[in-house]
């Protein structure tokens, strides 16, 4: 069923869970589940385009994820890599502006750079923001514009401070999904998820396809979002009293 556009949310972030279980219940290496995990992005991004969904932001490396053992650490990063040098002309072509969100401190000088290419081959783009979190935590973001705040002498507020958050420019997202089960948000934009409507999925993000994504963008346009008001206060509300 056609999703009417002014309920699309302008704004998905995704936690892809459930990679390594993919690749278990194959008997495969859990990096084959992170090398499906990129092909079902690839495919996320084009059909939130066509649905008509502005910004995209991802989970693709956590600050914690440096706990994991070396190889599987060292395969993501060269993933990531591969993964940019290999799509940055067609998502060129598709209007993709990619930025990199999270720490750059720990990534080798080969990663970061890459980061750097693919930012600028895509400056110019503007049919979708994909926003990928990258050695990044809620925690660090938060801490981070915290001490730029501090640096800059300004009052804090919640704009002050919002304002130095890395997702500042893209704004926060209308709905977060996570795949795999978990019903948490480990760590994922802690601040912008205030008022972000949550849907969770058992499909492993490999599996993830545009079937998964209308349904949650269904389930997104079925809730009301009150933003601390009521129902009557809200635009285009029935009158109660008539
Ligand atoms: C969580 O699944 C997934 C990750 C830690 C990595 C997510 C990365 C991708 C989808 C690939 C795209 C990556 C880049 C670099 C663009 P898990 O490994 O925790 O799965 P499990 O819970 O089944 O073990």
């Amino acid at each position: 069923m056609a999703i009417a556009l002014e309920s699309v949310p302008r704004h998905i972030a995704i936690v892809m869970d459930g990679n390594g279980r993919w690749a278990s219940k194959r008997f495969l290496p859990r990096i084959a589940g992170h090398r499906q995990g990129v092909e079902v992005l690839k495919r996320v991004v084009r059909a939130c385009g066509v649905r008509g969904v502005s910004v995209l932001t991802v989970f693709a490396f956590s600050s914690e994820n440096w706990k994991r053992p070396v190889d599987e650490v060292s395969a993501l990063m060269d993933i990531l890599v591969v993964a940019l040098s290999r799509e940055l002309n067609q998502l060129k072509k598709e209007g993709v502006q990619l930025r990199f969100i999270g720490s750059r401190e720990g990534l080798s000088e080969r990663v970061k750079q890459s980061l750097k290419d693919a930012e600028l081959a895509t400056a110019e783009n503007h049919s979708l923001t994909l926003n990928v979190c990258f050695n990044y935590g809620g925690r660090w973001d938060i801490v981070n514009a915290a001490q730029a705040l501090s640096a800059s002498g300004e009052a804090i507020t919640e704009e002050s401070l919002a304002r130095r958050l890395s997702t500042f420019v893209t704004g926060d997202p209308d709905l977060i999904v996570r795949t795999g089960g978990e019903m948490r948000l480990s760590n994922f934009v802690l601040w912008q998820s205030a008022y972000s409507e949550l849907f969770f999925s058992e499909v492993l993000w490999p599996d993830f396809d545009e079937t998964t994504l209308d349904a949650a963008i269904q389930a997104y346009a079925s809730r009301e979002r009150r933003f601390g008001m009521t129902s009557a206060q809200l635009p285009g509300a029935r009158n109660e009293a008539t």
